[in-house]
């Protein structure tokens, strides 16, 4: 390492999260990665995640990993279940061959769904509200979930989380953020119940908090267990720091290993989460459904506006909660440059995450190492974010295409 800034080289050193340690405070944000057949891991995931690994960074994320079937927001989703475990298994092992250690985004889109796919149940939330995603495939409302549905969903967390074991991932991510199933529970913008689920910042939490806690049972001693949670949703009536302190406490309470944090709720607040230029346009090219590119047009003039990029563009609100917590922290959201990681490290953060940037450069954690780079080369156009449901799947659009050939297992 050619650098003499001490606040950096402490990025560079190793970290613990529960019973896994990390070489360096560098994970890969998940994003989705469209890399999938038949709703497995294709050779292209592999790779993708290989050279993120063989970058420097020190764990990478495989994005949005649905727990069962009915959680997909999109049809060609990847989800977990037995059938899958061997692909899984040689994506583990490859990205441990690479020096990595790999974590596997676990999610359910609740309400938050676009398939079409009718043997699936119809969306259930927290509440039965209208759902506007889900004006995309003429599902309007939701199904308010029963105490049955919330106890058959947490068991599917824990049965997911023993399958991303049983595949060689070293940790999992609880997705409790961005508008899907654990966000829609503790945001007032789409949690309207009266029972022990609704109302107080705690009885919000209460679903993502027992998620946390039988998953942590099953699972907590032999790997890392994070959540991804919002800050704030960035809408009028969602959920601000002040709540999500609450959610935090008790996650904490329940061992939770490390929160990454981070921000938006899609179908109010998608650019509050990325920040930058809109993907609409870029989306318009690829929608083939007339509807729905009358939906994009009408959000592109609305809560899909381009919103200006800041470099670490939560930091503000993650101090709060650095103040008020002590478990590892993740700052999320615009790290862009050596000074954004030196400034986490001096904020008493525990580890980065970075999304657009190990997209743009797989080994931009290895070029902030030797010094060969101090700034990322992604310039915010989120064309990446219209870009993963295409063909061939998650790229930067800056980079060659990616190799069609490796659309398969
Ligand atoms: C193409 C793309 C796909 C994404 N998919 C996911 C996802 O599957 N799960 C998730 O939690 N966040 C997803 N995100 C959000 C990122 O994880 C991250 O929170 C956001 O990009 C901010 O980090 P960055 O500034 O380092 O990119 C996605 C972002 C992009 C650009
Ligand atoms: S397409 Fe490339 S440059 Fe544009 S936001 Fe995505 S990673 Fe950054």
């Amino acid at each position: 390492m050619t650098h003499g800034n001490n606040d950096l080289r402490r990025a560079f050193e190793p970290v613990t999260l529960g019973p896994v340690q990390l070489r360096n405070r560098f994970v890969k944000a998940g994003t989705f990665e469209g890399m999938n057949a038949e709703n497995a891991p294709t050779a292209a995931l592999r790779r993708h995640h290989v050279e993120i690994a063989a970058g420097g960074t020190a764990m990478t994320t495989l994005g949005y990993t649905s727990i069962n079937p009915d959680g997909r927001t999109f049809e060609e989703e990847t989800y977990i279940c037995d059938r899958n475990v061997g692909s899984f298994r040689v994506l583990t092992d490859a990205v441990h061959a690479a020096g990595g250690k790999v974590s596997l985004q676990l999610g359910h889109c609740g309400a938050l769904t676009r398939t079409r796919n009718r043997q699936i149940r119809k969306p259930g939330g927290p509440s039965t509200t209208v759902n506007l995603y889900g004006a995309m495939v003429g599902a309007l409302r939701t199904r308010a979930m029963s105490e049955a549905d919330i106890a058959d969903t947490t068991a599917a967390f824990v049965g997911a989380a023993r399958l991303a074991q049983s595949s060689g991932f070293d940790a999992i991510e609880l997705h409790m953020g961005h508008g899907y199933l654990l966000s829609q529970f503790l945001s007032p913008l789409t949690n309207r119940r009266t029972d022990r689920y609704g109302g107080s910042p705690e009885n919000r939490a209460r679903f993502p908090v027992v998620v946390a806690e039988q998953v942590m049972k099953a699972v907590g001693t032999k790997m890392a267990v994070l959540a991804k949670l919002n800050l704030r949703d960035g809408a009028r009536g969602g959920v601000e720091v002040s709540d999500s302190i609450v959610t935090a406490r008790a996650l904490a309470a329940v061992g939770l290993h490390a929160i990454v944090m981070t921000g938006g709720f899609t179908p109010y607040s998608p650019m509050y989460l990325f920040r930058g230029a809109s993907p609409v346009p870029a989306m318009l090219v690829t929608e083939k459904s007339r509807w729905n590119r009358f939906l994009l047009r009408l959000g592109a003039r609305t809560a899909f506006r381009d919103m200006p990029f800041e470099e670490l563009y939560f930091l503000q609100h993650a101090r709060r909660m650095r103040e008020a917590l002590d478990l590892p922290l993740g700052l999320l959201g615009g790290v862009r440059t050596a000074d954004n990681v030196a400034t986490a490290m001096r904020e008493g953060f525990d580890f980065v995450q970075m999304g657009r940037p190990l997209i743009a450069e797989p080994d931009f954690v290895r070029k902030l190492e030797q010094g060969s780079s101090l700034s990322s080369k992604c310039n915010n156009c989120n064309q990446c974010v219209a870009e993963f449901s295409a063909a061939g799947g998650l790229r930067c659009v800056l980079n060659p295409p990616n190799d069609a050939t490796l659309n398969q297992h």
